[in-house]
């Protein structure tokens, strides 16, 4: 493959971030944008130099574009997947997947079918921050790993927000399905392990977003390995007090990553001092992406599995459910 053409689904905030990121790559062209508006995705194409279409089809047996971005909201991957893949395209496609697990296992065969690499765009795993985490819960650094707290907090629905997030139609819920998927995905990737149950009360409590949807979640996990943790994710919090962060709890000590300040410090568990350990390395778009990109010419599964994107969905359906019956529920396995 020489030099990969992209074309990006959506021109919004997604569209963007991803579209900056290709246009520092070599040997990969976005060769255009689609955006059911018409005014948005000329305004993209003028400021990224490529070509714009309003019906994403048109894109499709393009020669010049060999894999397609997808940056729509949730409820518009499923068909954007079908179509893409049917016609040969390889995917990067933004979390969620999809917003159940028939729509995602539809999408998923499709992809097997056509031999189709599908990427599901989990980004956090790309912070620099949170692969120093992993590294340095994988050398021993806070000894056997026991439980997590992971938190995902921000004051939601705000000023550039897009409002369909916070619909059932188009997001398949709130918090949850919008970050709980990435808090569920850090939580599997710290720690090595795949969720067996989730314990969880979530509901809208606070904004004005569908009564279906959620603003705010606590879950409660157990993992297959023996840990445990939780994941708190709230869009009814006060800005000053947002964060995305987690406490990783080990025999030896205790490690605290805050993503959105690329902090990592360890604290061993009889010492009184906290050691805070350099953070180096790219932005999490510009990694994720580069492993789609080498993915595809090195002809290799990405990093992040199709298992991965399916799983923190299915941890979020089990959110769900546990919420309204009250009990444990062991999410479904891809
Ligand atoms: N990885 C991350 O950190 C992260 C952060 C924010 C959003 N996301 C995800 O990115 C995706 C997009 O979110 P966003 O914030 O960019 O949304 P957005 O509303 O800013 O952009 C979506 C774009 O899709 C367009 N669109 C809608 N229907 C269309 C159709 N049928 N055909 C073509 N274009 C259509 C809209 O006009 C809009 O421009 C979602 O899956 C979201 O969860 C990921």
């Amino acid at each position: 493959m020489e030099t990969i053409g992209i074309g990006i689904l959506g021109a919004g905030r997604m569209g963007e971030s991803h579209a900056g990121v290709y246009e520092q790559l070599n040997g990969v062209s976005v060769q255009a944008i689609a955006d059911f508006d018409e005014s948005r995705a000329k305004t993209f194409a003028d400021k990224y130099h490529t070509q714009w279409v309003t019906d994403y089809k048109q894109l499709l047996d393009r020669k010049d574009i060999q894999a397609i971005d997808i940056c729509l909201p949730h409820t518009l991957h499923l068909k954007a997947v079908m179509d893409a893949a049917a016609a040969g395209k390889h995917i990067l496609c933004e979390k969620p997947l999809e917003v159940t697990h028939s729509r995602m296992s539809s999408m998923l065969q499709v992809c097997k079918d056509n031999k189709i690499t599908l990427m599901p765009g989990h980004t956090h795993r790309f912070y620099p921050e949170n692969i120093l985490t992993k590294k340095l819960i994988r050398e021993g650094k806070i000894g056997t790993p026991i439980m997590i707290q992971d938190t995902v907090t921000m004051l939601g629905m705000q000023e550039g927000c897009p409002r369909w997030m916070g619909t059932h139609e188009l997001a398949g819920g709130g918090i949850l399905m919008n970050n709980g998927v990435h808090s569920i995905d850090r939580i599997r990737y710290w720690m090595g392990a795949e969720i067996e149950t989730v314990y969880a009360r979530c509901g809208r409590f606070a904004l004005d977003i569908d009564e279906q949807v959620e603003d705010q979640g606590t879950l409660m996990v157990t993992l297959d390995n023996g840990t445990y943790g939780t994941s708190q994710v709230s869009w009814i919090t006060p800005k000053p007090l947002g964060t995305c962060s987690a406490r990783i709890q080990g025999t030896k000590g205790i490690l605290e990553v805050q993503a959105w300040c690329k902090t990592v410090k360890f604290t061993g568990l009889f010492e009184n001092n906290t050691e805070e350990i350099p953070v180096e390395g790219e932005s999490g778009m510009m990694a994720e992406i580069r492993e789609f990109i080498s993915a595809l010419r090195e002809n290799r599964e990405p990093s992040v599995s199709l298992n991965d994107g399916f799983m923190a969905v299915s941890g979020v359906l089990a959110a769900y459910e546990s919420s309204q019956t009250g009990q444990p529920i062991k999410p479904i396995k891809y």
